[in-house]
């Protein structure tokens, strides 16, 4: 086993995982520093490519986006998710998480709970490949986001899920918009690391999507704690080049050859 892996696994009731999405290398060489986890999460058609969901990004972007960011990744444990329609069934799940390893050398894929994907987690992890669960709100099999209501009913499919999924062999789970006391419950009768975005404190992990906490995306629901106003201060280092080439202050004797 890969032993960012098994460092992953070894931190289960121990430290808090820090983990982080990412797009591009400039973002995951600074992002390498701090994260146990670096994803590269299909919310990049949302975030980069303007779409209303995640739905339409092609494995294609996806892999083309994985490999500048792994210029930038050498300590953290790299995810790439694998996009809508790219596992349909267990061979070209198969096909695909092999390709995306071999173009990206990333360390492992994610593919999001549908509550029939469990045994093409099984061949996929069976064939070494390692593979990252995601349950609760999963944004491929929605059409915009509404947060779930849980019954009790839907509260025992998910934990039932959630055990489904490790026993296919997934080594961590993304548990995503899910009660404070129903996350609580699955991180503590799983023997992976939960990873919680919009799950509350007691998951084994936190993710969220740079982008939001950097105050660039313009998407801040609830579960979204905003550390920086970025688009602000690009707004701010703009006016200013702007000005300074209308004044004609920019490029000056230094800038100059
Ligand atoms: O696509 C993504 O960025 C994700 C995270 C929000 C977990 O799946």
């Amino acid at each position: 086993m890969n032993f960012k892996i098994k460092k992953i696994l070894s931190n289960k009731n121990k430290k808090s995982l820090i983990c982080l999405t990412a797009y591009s290398k400039n973002i995951s060489k600074i992002l390498d520093k701090y994260c146990d986890i670096i994803l590269v999460g299909d919310s990049l058609a949302n975030v980069v490519y303007g779409m209303k969901n995640t739905h339409k990004i092609t494995l294609r972007t996806m892999i083309d986006h994985a490999k500048s960011v792994k210029l930038g990744v050498k300590n953290s444990l790299l995810v790439v998710d694998m996009p809508k329609g790219t596992y349909k069934n267990r061979s070209i799940a198969l096909k695909n998480a092999k390709k995306i390893i071999k173009l990206t050398r990333c360390d492992s894929i994610k593919i999001e709970n549908n509550s029939k994907n469990f045994s093409i987690i099984k061949n996929l992890t069976k064939s070494g490949i390692p593979v990252m669960g995601h349950i609760g709100f999963t944004p491929q099999y929605k059409k915009k986001f509404t947060p779930i209501v849980y019954s009790k009913k839907e509260e025992k499919k998910l934990m039932n899920d959630a055990n489904k999924i490790e026993e296919a062999g997934a080594f961590s789970m993304v548990i995503e918009c899910v009660p404070e006391s129903i996350s609580k419950k699955i991180t503590k009768s799983l023997k992976i690391p939960t990873i919680g975005i919009g799950a509350s404190k007691f998951c084994d992990g936190q993710i969220l999507v740079t982008d939001d906490l950097l105050g660039l995306s313009g998407f801040y629901p609830r579960f979204v704690k905003k550390y920086a106003n970025l688009k602000k201060l690009i707004e701010i280092s703009i006016q200013k080049y702007k000005k300074d080439v209308l004044n004609k202050k920019f490029p000056n004797k230094k800038n100059s050859f």
